[in-house]
């Protein structure tokens, strides 16, 4: 079988963390394995199958005899270095929202569109979607695929580690602070997030929505290949460590019922249905984390409307928000591809 030499750019990072672990608990077949950060990690070291592994700093001559590139610095460096690793012939799977929206760049969620990595020949550059659009969209496409889906109406409840590791620290930092009758420095947002929701994720828009927000939007339409589903978007920073939630309300082009939904998610691919309300089961972020699942509960019908089913969506913002589904789609491009 061949093996494949991979590098994680922002090894040292959350997600590049994660990345390197998934690639081990999957057996990936890798041969030789690269980690890449920033000047600030020289002479740290990382771990893989039980080998240790210097990080080197990324730089122009990093991608030489790479087969894969699992890019999550940062948009800035992987609009910098993605096209420098296409170059060599290694294929970037960029987790950031650089090439997300070029229309010669797949973005794919393997249990939604994995068909559309075959574009990766065009620019050597498949992106991974956003954290909060990838759980909704695996959450939705046996449902759209099933009766279509008019409007989507989607509320977040984001992870601070979406953010990264310093966001993870400002949130301890605060809670400890605030426990301790000390003042809480905010650093990383623009308010204090310690016992607080922002409703502001990334920079805002001249339409007056943020730039996560209209990720969700286009990044739904781009996967769903199907611009002309309605979506808008409000979301939210909450003092969670790990694991997104979200409040999905959609219309639906044909009616189905809350127990037709709930049949069909607990079939489809990557979706665990927890909806018990009886014996209050419903999906949690503190229960999604660390699993590789994507969680939906509180399905019910929206009786406002003829055609509407509200549901609660819950998934490891890290994992297959961001390292598993990177990973995943690895697995299919090594299958069906790079062979
Ligand atoms: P470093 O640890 O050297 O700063 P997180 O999202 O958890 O904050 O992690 C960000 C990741 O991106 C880290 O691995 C970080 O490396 C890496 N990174 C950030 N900026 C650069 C850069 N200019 N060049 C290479 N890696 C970078």
């Amino acid at each position: 079988m061949r093996t494949y030499n991979v590098a994680v750019v922002g090894a040292t990072g959350l997600v590049g963390n994660e990345m390197i672990r998934i690639l081990e608990e999957r057996n990936f077949p890798v041969n030789q394995i690269t980690c890449l950060a920033s000047e600030r990690s020289r002479g740290k070291t990382l771990y893989f199958r039980g080998a240790e592994y210097p990080v080197e700093v990324l730089g122009e001559k990093s991608f030489k005899r790479i087969d894969i590139g699992l890019f999550s610095a940062g948009g800035s460096v992987s609009e910098k270095y993605a096209p420098v690793a296409a170059r060599e012939g290694c294929v970037v799977i960029d987790n950031t929202s650089a090439f997300r929206m070029d229309p010669d760049c797949p973005l794919v969620v393997p249990e939604v569109n994995p068909e559309a990595i075959a574009l990766y020949t065009k620019k050597g550059i498949i992106a991974n979607p956003n954290c909060s659009t990838i759980q909704m969209v695996v959450a939705l496409k046996p449902i759209y695929d099933a009766v279509g889906i008019r409007r989507i109406v989607v509320s977040t409840y984001q992870a601070v580690s979406g953010t990264g590791t310093k966001a993870v620290e400002e949130l301890i930092q605060q809670t400890t602070a605030l426990f301790n009758m000390k003042e809480a420095k905010v650093q990383v947002y623009p308010h204090r997030i310690a016992f607080n929701c922002l409703p502001q994720i990334d920079v805002f828009l001249e339409n007056g929505y943020t730039k996560e927000e209209m990720k969700m939007v286009n990044e739904t339409k781009k996967i769903m290949n199907d611009p002309s589903i309605a979506v808008t978007a409000t979301t939210v920073r909450v003092p969670v460590l790990y694991g997104h939630s979200e409040s999905v309300n959609i219309e639906t082009k044909k009616k189905i019922s809350a127990r037709e939904v709930r049949e069909l998610l607990s079939r489809a691919p990557g979706v665990k249905v927890v909806d018990n309300p009886a014996s209050k089961e419903y999906p949690l972020a503190i229960d999604a984390a660390g699993r590789d699942e994507t969680f939906v509960g509180r399905i019910r019908e929206d009786e406002s409307i003829p055609q509407g089913i509200n549901m609660w969506i819950v998934s490891d913002n890290i994992r297959k928000g961001a390292a598993l589904n990177a990973i995943q789609i690895a697995e299919i491009l090594m299958r069906d591809y790079l062979r």
